[in-house]
């Protein structure tokens, strides 16, 4: 009998992590060894070497509280029917992929993605298959190639259009539009918006180095954005520590085009 393959969704940023904690400690090692003799040198070397340390501590605390070895559990977001056919952009391994399939018995989750390797190792679409099959899910799934700012969906053909940890990664508020509005282009009208980020709040730190904590945004500012796009009614959730915005697009491409 073949062992069942537990899933991993993956560790985001692990490379990333290790390069800069690594870096942080052996040049805070180095300056304190060379330079230590001189007080502020020694405090510099004290400095880095601790940051790199504080990261590091930050980055396990994370993982463990994201749990990569569960799916994202959507259940209560929505009033789903089980029919719907839904859209994962930045999809990495499947961790909402198979987070949605799961309340979409006889729909279709189509999860699509640039495959990024540097943000999440091991990523690719056979990976993110062997995850959804062993939930039991690899029946109502796929994964595609493609960029979330410029799709290759018709106009309104999905109900869903989700995406979780993707859109921060998106620079500048006119990328999150651009992709915004490609939601609202490939959503039927009472189509829904599915977006489940680390906001800028205390929680927010676990997940970010203080520099990147300052480009994340607020529930406010995200709130903002998603209405700029076209979308209505937002009902704000909480994910774990993620903020999860569920909007409407409640009415057909053409009126949503003249009202922005
Ligand atoms: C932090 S991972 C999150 C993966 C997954 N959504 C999850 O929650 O586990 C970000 C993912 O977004 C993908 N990505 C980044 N920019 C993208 C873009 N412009 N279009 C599609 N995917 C993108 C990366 O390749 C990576 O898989």
């Amino acid at each position: 009998m073949s062992k069942r393959m537990t899933p991993h969704y993956g560790n985001y940023g692990q490379n990333w992590m290790i390069g800069t904690v690594a870096c942080l400690i052996v040049a805070g090692t180095v300056v304190t060894l060379l330079l230590g003799t001189w007080i502020g040198f020694a405090l510099l070397g004290v400095f880095l070497t601790v940051s790199g340390v504080c990261l590091l501590l930050t980055y396990l605390v994370s993982l463990s509280r994201l749990d990569q070895r569960r799916a994202f559990d959507v259940s209560k977001l929505l009033p789903f029917r089980g029919t719907e056919s839904a859209l994962d952009l930045g999809c990495g391994l499947g961790k909402l992929t198979v987070g949605l399939a799961r309340v979409l018995p006889h729909g279709l989750v189509t999860g699509i993605d640039i495959w990024e390797t540097a943000e999440l190792p091991g990523n690719s679409p056979e990976r993110a298959m062997r995850n959804a099959v062993a939930e039991g899910v690899g029946d109502r799934v796929r994964f595609e190639s493609g960029d979330i700012t410029s799709l290759q969906y018709d106009d309104e053909s999905f109900d869903i259009f989700a995406g979780a940890n993707v859109f921060n990664n998106l620079r500048g508020d006119e990328m999150k539009l651009k992709a915004l509005r490609e939601a609202i282009r490939v959503l039927r009208a009472g189509g829904h918006l599915m977006l489940i980020e680390v906001l800028r709040e205390p929680t927010g730190l676990l997940y970010a180095t203080p520099l990147y904590y300052w480009m994340l945004k607020t529930r406010s500012q995200w709130e903002e954005l998603i209405t700029r796009a076209g979308f209505s009614h937002i009902v704000f959730n909480r994910l774990g520590d993620m903020g999860c915005f569920v909007a409407t697009k409640g009415a057909s491409l053409q009126d949503v085009a003249e009202s922005t």
